[in-house]
């Protein structure tokens, strides 16, 4: 019920968002109402809503054998999935381990099944020599058109944030917790609206795949982007608030793991402010993996 509550307030901030202030709902959303609003049930799952304004942050600077997926317990949140896969990696170089497990991932009959018509599984992608690998949430619609992590309005934005570090997309590795985009309701017209946070259980069902490719691409260090990438790679229930964890560094799988908020926040929220603290974070990243910092990269989004 909490997908489905999910998916309705998602659907109603955007018709809201288009201006519209009245709406016919169907009986059966009213009962999904009535229930939510019972005392004995829990709160619904908050969807995150869809971006509303341009990315600005531009501070404009100067195959051996194929990999093997097995069963291991059921994630208890998600009985409809099937038991996470364990993850076998077959022997070889990287690029042929890598290509080994992007093929496992996009072929995975569970990734498959979730992903609707026209849709496409979403593996990670990028440098595999890198010493930097960004890890977000889930594939939303112009990800999942395009079978690729971060390409529609957060994508463009963290395309920014990553030349800012005097990078380029292709120097990074980019993935996701989610190799499929949580399914939303679709309207009469085919078209499914908004995204929403994936469960419990669906994180669980792709966070092997995206550990394996942690494994495989071995960068010095991650950077979680926003709560549900944080949430899945510090574990569910470790923090309350995104706040108390970004800007530090914790570990994942003995990596450094530097946690931000994610390029979405800014779209929503394009204080310069927020355009700090994430930059600040980034400077952090910058540090760790050896970049070099200009006196006026360390400058950007002060004093405005
Ligand atoms: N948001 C994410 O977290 N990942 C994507 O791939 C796109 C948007």
């Amino acid at each position: 019920m909490q997908r489905s509550l999910a998916a309705l307030t998602s659907e109603l901030q955007r018709l809201k968002a288009e201006g519209k202030r009245t709406v016919s709902i169907s009986d059966e959303s009213v009962a999904l109402l009535r229930r939510a609003l019972a005392p004995a049930t829990s709160a619904a799952a908050q969807p995150r809503p869809a971006p509303v304004s341009a990315p600005t942050f531009s501070p404009a600077p100067a195959v051996s054998a194929p990999a093997k997926a097995v069963a291991a317990p059921a994630a208890k949140s998600e009985p409809s999935l099937p038991p996470a896969p364990v993850v076998r990696l077959p022997e070889g170089d990287k690029a042929d381990r890598w290509a080994a497990l992007r093929e496992l991932v996009l072929s995975d009959p569970t990734c498959r099944a979730n992903v609707r018509p026209g849709g496409q599984v979403v593996f990670g992608v990028g440098n595999i020599e890198t010493r930097i690998m960004f890890v977000g949430e889930a594939p939303g619609a112009e990800e999942e058109q395009q079978g690729e992590p971060f390409v529609g309005p957060a994508g463009q934005l963290l395309t920014k944030m990553i030349g800012a570090m005097g990078l380029e997309r292709p120097d990074v590795y980019i993935g996701n917790i989610m190799n499929w985009r949580p399914q939303m309701p679709v309207s009469a017209g085919g078209v499914q609206y908004g995204n929403r946070p994936p469960t419990a259980g669906e994180m669980a069902y792709c966070l092997p795949y995206l550990t394996a490719q942690i494994e495989v691409v071995a960068p010095q260090l991650i950077v979680a982007l926003g709560k549900t990438a944080a949430e899945g790679l510090l574990g569910a229930g470790t923090f309350r608030a995104l706040g108390e964890v970004r800007g530090h560094w914790h570990t994942f799988a003995g990596r450094p793991l530097m946690v931000t908020y994610h390029p979405s926040y800014v779209l929503h929220t394009p204080s310069s402010q927020n355009k700090r603290l994430i930059w600040e974070d980034l400077l952090k990243v910058m540090e760790k993996a050896g970049l070099e910092i200009s006196d006026r990269q360390r400058g950007f989004f002060l004093g405005k």
